[in-house]
C-alpha cells in the first residue's frame, strides 16, 4: 500500500499577497482584470510569510520526493507536490486537477550533434493531459476560480489555453468561454475546447483583439478569466522550473530556453528561478532565453529598439500560430526575468521553425512549432557565442506535436511554405521530408519502397 496523503504534514503553504510589477502596491485581493487600482500594471503574487519563516530547502526537497509514493490525487499532481511555493489553499478537496506535471526531461542526442552542444536536454511540457505547459497553470487558477464561488471562467485563446481551461473548468464543475481568433487556431487544439463543453466563440479578430475583448467583458460579467494575467497561472507555472531542477537533482543548468508569445511562461519559469535561488533550493541562476517568431517578435524588438522600457507592439503572423501574439501582455515582467537571470532574446524565421520541428521529430519527439522555436533559437545563440560548448542546456518544449497536425503533414508534403516568400529558402529542408507514399496493396511495391528507402 502506498502511504497516505502528506498534505496535512509538514511545512505550512504559503501565505500570499498581491504586488503591482509597476508601483509595488501591496493588496490582499485582486480585481476582475487583475490589475493595480492604482496603477493599472500587472500584478504578481508573493509570499511575505518567506521574510520571517524562510522555507528549509532540504526539508523541502525530501518532502517533495516523499510525496511521490504517495496515493492522493494532489501528491500524485505535479504541480501541487510543491504547493509549499504555491497560494495556500485551507482545504486540498477544492484542488481541480488532472495530475498535470510529471513531464519527462528528455536527452537530444542527434539535436546536439547538430548544435554542438552535447548536453542538451527537453523537458517535454506536451505530455500534460491536454497535451501542453497551460495545464501547469490551468489547475492552479482553476482551482482558485472554484473556490472563490464563481460558475463562468473564459480566456482568449491561440488555442492551448482554451483547451486546457475548458477541461479544467469541466472538471472543476464550472462552465468556460473560449474566445479564439476565427481561422487562426489549430483544429486538434479546437476540437478539445469543444469536446469538454466550453462555449466557444470564433471572433473575427486576432487574438490581441481577443484578449482586448476578454478584458471588457470580466469589467460587466461575473467571469473569471483564466489568462496568464491572472498570476495564478503563473503560480502553477513556476512548478515547470521546480519539477526540471529536480530532475537535474538541483543542479541548475548554465540555460533555460523558453519560446515566447504572451510571454506568462518565461514570467512564470523565471520567477521560480528566483525564488529557488532566494529560498536556497539552487545556488546559481541558469540564464532564462525567450525565442520569438520573426513575425511575431514583440518582445524582440521591446528590447532592442525600447531598451524594454515600452512595448512595441506588432502585426503578428506566423505559422507557428500558439505564438501568433503581437501585444504580449506579460512583456515586463518577462523583461525582468531575462535581465535578472542574464538571458537573451532572439527570434527565428518560419524555415528555421519547420526545420528544428523535424529535427527534434528524427529523435522521436514530437512538439508543435512553437515549441521548436526553442532549438531553432539555440543554434543562434550557440552561433553568437552566447551558448558555449561545454554547457548545458534545456529546451522546454511547450506542446505535443498532435496540436498541430496540419502543419506537420503540410511539411513533410512540400506544401508548407508554396507559394510564399519563404519558398526558395525552404528547398534546404528537402532531406527532412518524409512524404507518404500512396501504393498498390502489392508486396511487390511495398519491397521496392523499403529497398529506395534503405539506399537513400
Ligand atoms: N508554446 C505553446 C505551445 C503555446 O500554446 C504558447 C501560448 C506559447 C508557447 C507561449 O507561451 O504565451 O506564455 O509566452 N499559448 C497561449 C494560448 C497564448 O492561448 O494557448 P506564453
Amino acid at each position: 500500500m502506498p502511504p497516505p496523503s502528506t498534505s496535512a504534514l509538514g511545512v505550512r503553504p504559503a501565505d500570499f499577497r498581491f504586488r503591482c510589477i509597476g508601483c509595488g502596491d501591496l493588496t490582499d485581493s485582486a480585481s476582475q482584470d487583475f490589475r493595480c487600482m492604482k496603477c493599472t500594471d500587472l500584478l504578481e503574487i508573493t509570499y511575505h510569510c518567506w521574510k520571517e519563516t524562510k522555507p528549509d530547502a532540504e526539508t523541502l526537497k525530501a518532502m517533495w520526493r516523499n510525496r511521490r509514493l504517495s496515493s492522493s490525487p494532489v501528491d500524485l499532481s505535479g504541480v501541487w507536490r510543491f504547493r509549499e511555493l504555491l497560494p495556500s489553499l485551507d482545504d486540498a478537496r477544492l484542488v481541480v486537477t488532472l495530475r498535470e506535471g510529471n513531464t519527462p526531461l528528455y536527452e537530444l542526442a542527434h539535436c546536439a550533434r547538430i548544435t554542438g552542444v552535447p548536453r542538451l536536454f527537453a523537458k517535454h511540457q506536451g505530455l500534460n493531459p491536454t497535451g501542453s505547459f497551460k495545464d501547469c497553470g490551468m489547475t492552479v487558477a482553476a482551482t482558485f476560480a472554484r473556490r472563490a464561488g464563481f460558475r463562468w471562467v473564459a480566456c482568449a485563446s491561440t488555442g492551448n489555453t482554451s483547451a486546457s481551461m475548458a477541461a479544467y473548468a469541466a472538471r472543476g464543475g464550472m462552465r468556460s468561454l473560449v474566445l479564439v481568433p476565427e481561422g487562426q487556431i489549430s483544429w486538434s487544439k479546437l476540437s478539445q475546447a469543444l469536446d469538454y463543453g466550453a462555449v466557444t466563440c470564433q471572433l473575427r479578430t486576432d487574438f490581441d483583439g481577443c484578449l482586448r475583448l476578454l478584458q471588457e467583458l470580466v469589467q460587466r460579467a461575473p467571469v473569471y478569466q483564466l489568462n496568464s494575467i491572472n498570476p495564478f497561472r503563473l503560480e502553477g507555472q513556476k512548478t515547470i522550473a521546480l519539477e526540471l531542477l529536480e530532475q537535474l537533482d538541483w543542479h541548475p543548468p548554465d540555460h533555460i530556453i523558453v519560446p515566447g508569445g504572451n510571454l506568462g511562461n518565461s514570467s512564470a519559469i523565471g520567477k521560480a528561478l528566483l525564488e529557488m535561488r532566494d529560498i536556497g533550493l539552487i545556488s546559481r541562476l541558469p540564464r532564462l532565453s525567450v525565442i520569438q517568431a520573426e513575425g511575431a517578435n514583440a518582445l524582440v524588438r521591446t528590447l532592442r529598439e525600447a531598451h524594454g522600457q515600452r512595448l512595441i507592439s506588432v502585426q503578428a503572423e506566423t505559422r507557428a500560430t500558439a505564438i501568433r501574439i503581437g501585444s504580449p501582455a506579460s512583456w515586463k515582467k518577462a523583461a525582468h526575468v531575462l535581465d535578472a537571470t542574464g538571458g537573451a532574446c532572439e527570434q527565428v524565421s518560419e524555415v528555421e521553425i519547420a526545420q528544428a520541428k523535424a529535427e527534434i521529430g528524427v529523435e522521436g519527439i514530437g512538439c508543435e512549432p512553437a515549441s521548436a522555436v526553442t532549438l531553432a533559437g539555440l543554434k543562434k545563440l550557440v552561433k553568437q557565442e552566447f551558448v558555449k560548448p561545454d554547457e548545458s542546456v534545456v529546451l522546454i518544449l511547450t506542446g505535443n506535436l498532435l496540436k498541430d497536425p496540419d502543419y506537420t503533414i503540410e511539411f513533410h508534403r512540400g506544401e508548407l511554405f508554396k507559394g510564399s516568400a519563404e519558398e526558395s529558402a525552404s528547398a534546404a529542408l528537402e532531406s527532412l521530408r518524409r512524404a507518404p507514399v500512396v501504393l498498390d496493396a502489392t508486396l511487390d511495391a511495398v519491397m521496392r519502397t523499403l529497398e529506395q528507402a534503405e539506399k537513400s
